[in-house]
């Protein structure tokens, strides 16, 4: 057994980083090194408080860094009560998870949070402790251990840019107490936040309007960007970090292996500016990525950046001094159901021509849909020239997916709609979004049919992107919206609610039974991940490209990795269409296993197509590349 100095693996881990992590740190916090050395105290305590089969898991994942970036990643995202009502029974459905093919759960927000006053979780009021009804953090320590065991990653939410206003410290702020105030944003009157109110956008302009709450017991106004019940965290005060940044770790040491940063754009506040993405920010980001690289290199950060990619990209950091190791595509995911709403694939070619012009070690998490709303962030510069008006564009697509656009069998609803702006979001399941729903309450078995095609399409074009794919509980089984929220006092203005509802597991019954909507769409969303996982072409680093179709209904993508090359087409469009491509002759379609010629490929409605060549291997390490096709590649 080799025998390791811990003492000595904390020491090389900080010297490692001590230079910048002290530069940084002592530029933001205007050269306070009491701070600073508290700071790596904190460290210290929780390097020596890590359980030593964690420590191992670090040691042997900082042997493969690329750990987390292969082709064999499947992520599922839910709420602890509503997928199993408490960390116990996710426990008791591990095998579950398995059988969904997913190594990887994030776990939506479960500390303890006011009921009523939660954000679904998001408004902290006890760090160190689990919501009691969901259990303890002990539970949460056996789930990871359990996951680990079955090779299983753990995500969890870290709510960093507030806490509840029932949190510990805010309760001092009430009280009086300056240092605790001090924590946050308070003002003695409206003034400064009037200033504020000019620059900064609304988060929630119909639920939670402004970005300030007047706050009675103190006589004061505080900063509330979300909710008025989620105060804003003040991290120009190096308390706050340094306090913040031990209760990541400890999270981390309970088996967290994946930290989500909440809202981590909003982090740092200016006056004057959007309070968005400032350059603070990513200082701060890099200071948390270092932290855990001292303490426990085993675990990742996973940035929420819900902004246009211009905004997101930075949140890589760079290769030198990395900031999040993941980042949501979100633009993608917005302009695939732009491309559900439009039939024409044309914005989706160019945002895809953007992704894949990034450096292969960017690793994205792909979706379709999460907790939160979709939100319209699309390209529109490029949507205007085609004639595309933005609000009117957006008008269009909410139209489309709640169905009331003519014949449109879309079923979400509206988030934040306000009409002053135009710029309403939309929820909804992928399979209410898809058209399952409302084919299913006319038993229309034709429509249900093309609408789970479309379900399951959407989901090979996830698989078919270069990341993690990650799908939503409930979505490998087709689960619909749940409208019981309307009933529901404390639910009914969040609209968000209608797809967190709970898992159906007598639904999930039927998940093998193929005459089902359920076995559908489970048994493609199971033949897809085998596929993924078998062949290399999906790896993260395959060279990918946008392939010309000709048609605007039709997306292709291309693959190339190590002598592997797949074509794929997508048909978004609820009538037949042709590819007219002309690349490999004598392809294997991966998803039915004939063979095919990549030449004028026709699509049923809503169809895909997985066309997969091999190149004989010439000689060791060498393959016979596909020299004059590959120069068709457009973008
Ligand atoms: C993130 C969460 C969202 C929550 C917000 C405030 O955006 O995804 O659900 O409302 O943060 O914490």
């Amino acid at each position: 057994m080799i025998c390791v100095d811990w003492e000595a693996e904390f020491i090389s881990r900080l010297e490692k980083h001590y230079d910048e992590l002290k530069w940084l740190y002592c530029e933001l916090y205007h050269n306070d090194e009491q701070a600073f050395d508290y700071f790596c105290t904190v460290l210290h305590r929780y390097y020596q408080e890590r359980k030593p089969v964690l420590k191992k898991l670090d040691r042997s994942r900082s042997q493969d860094p690329h750990w987390y970036k292969k082709n064999d990643m499947l992520g599922m995202q839910m709420y602890v009560n509503a997928f199993a009502r408490n960390l116990a029974g996710v426990r008791d459905h591990l095998d579950y998870i398995r059988d969904c093919g997913v190594n990887y759960i994030h776990l939506m927000p479960l500390l303890e949070s006011p009921a009523g006053r939660s954000d679904g979780g998001y408004a902290v009021s006890d760090f160190n402790k689990v919501e009691p009804e969901l259990g303890t953090m002990q539970d949460l320590a056996h789930l990871a251990d359990d996951c680990h065991d079955q090779g299983i990653c753990l995500c969890l939410d870290f709510v960093m840019n507030h806490t509840s206003e029932d949190h510990e410290w805010a309760k001092r702020a009430k009280a009086g107490e300056k240092e605790y105030q001090d924590r946050y944003f308070f003002f003695d009157s409206w003034d400064i936040p009037n200033e504020y109110e000019k620059t900064v956008p609304q988060v929630f302009p119909t639920t939670a309007p402004g970005n300030f709450s007047w706050c009675d017991s103190v006589g004061k106004v505080v900063m509330t960007t979300f909710y008025p019940y989620q105060w804003d965290l003040n991290y120009a005060n190096p308390i706050v970090f340094n306090d913040m940044t031990a209760n990541m770790l400890h999270l981390y040491n309970q088996g967290i292996d994946i930290i989500r940063l909440d809202a981590v754009p909003y982090i740092w506040k200016t006056l004057g500016t959007n309070c968005r993405n400032l350059p603070q920010v990513h200082t701060l980001v890099r200071l948390m990525h270092m932290a855990a690289d001292i303490v426990c290199p085993g675990t990742l950060l996973l940035g929420e950046v819900v902004m246009e990619p211009s905004k997101v990209v930075p949140y890589f950091g760079t290769i030198d001094k990395p900031e999040c190791h993941m980042l949501y595509n979100v633009t993608t995911m917005a302009t695939t159901w732009h491309t559900v709403a439009t039939r024409d694939v044309r914005l989706l070619k160019h945002q895809l021509g953007a992704v894949f012009s990034l450096p292969r070690e960017y690793i994205f998490l792909n979706y379709l849909r999460c907790h939160d709303d979709i939100g319209w962030g699309l390209d529109y510069p490029f949507l205007s020239q085609f004639g595309a008006d933005e609000v009117a564009h957006k008008r269009y697509l909410n139209d489309y997916l709640t169905g009331r656009w003519f014949e449109s069998d879309m079923r979400g609803e509206l988030y934040n709609d306000d009409p002053r702006l135009g710029d309403a979001r939309l929820c909804g399941t992928t399979a209410s979004l898809c058209g399952i729903e409302a084919a299913e309450f006319e038993e229309n078995a034709w429509k249900a049919e093309r609408a789970i095609t479309l379900d399951i399409m959407l989901h090979a074009f996830l698989f078919t992107q270069s990341g993690i794919p990650v799908i939503y509980s409930g979505d490998e089984i087709g689960q619909l919206n749940d409208y019981g929220y309307h009933e529901d006092p404390l639910k009914w203005d969040d609209s968000r609610y209608i797809h967190r509802g709970n898992f159906h597991w007598d639904e999930a019954e039927l998940r093998h039974d193929p005459s089902t909507r359920q076995g559908k769409i489970f048994t493609a969303l199971r033949k897809l991940e085998e596929i993924r996982r078998a062949h290399e072409v999906f790896d993260n680093n395959a060279d990918t490209w946008v392939v010309e179709t000709y048609n605007n209904s039709i997306l292709g993508i291309g693959r190339y990795y190590a002598g592997e090359k797949l074509i794929a087409l997508f048909n978004f469009s609820e009538s037949p269409q042709t590819a007219w491509i002309n690349d490999e002759p004598d392809c294997l379609n991966l998803w039915n296993g004939e063979h095919w010629d990549a030449h004028n490929v026709g699509l049923p409605a809503y169809g895909f197509v997985w066309l997969y060549k091999k190149y004989l291997q010439v000689d060791e390490g060498a393959v016979s590349k596909p020299a004059a096709k590959r120069k068709k590649k457009t973008a």
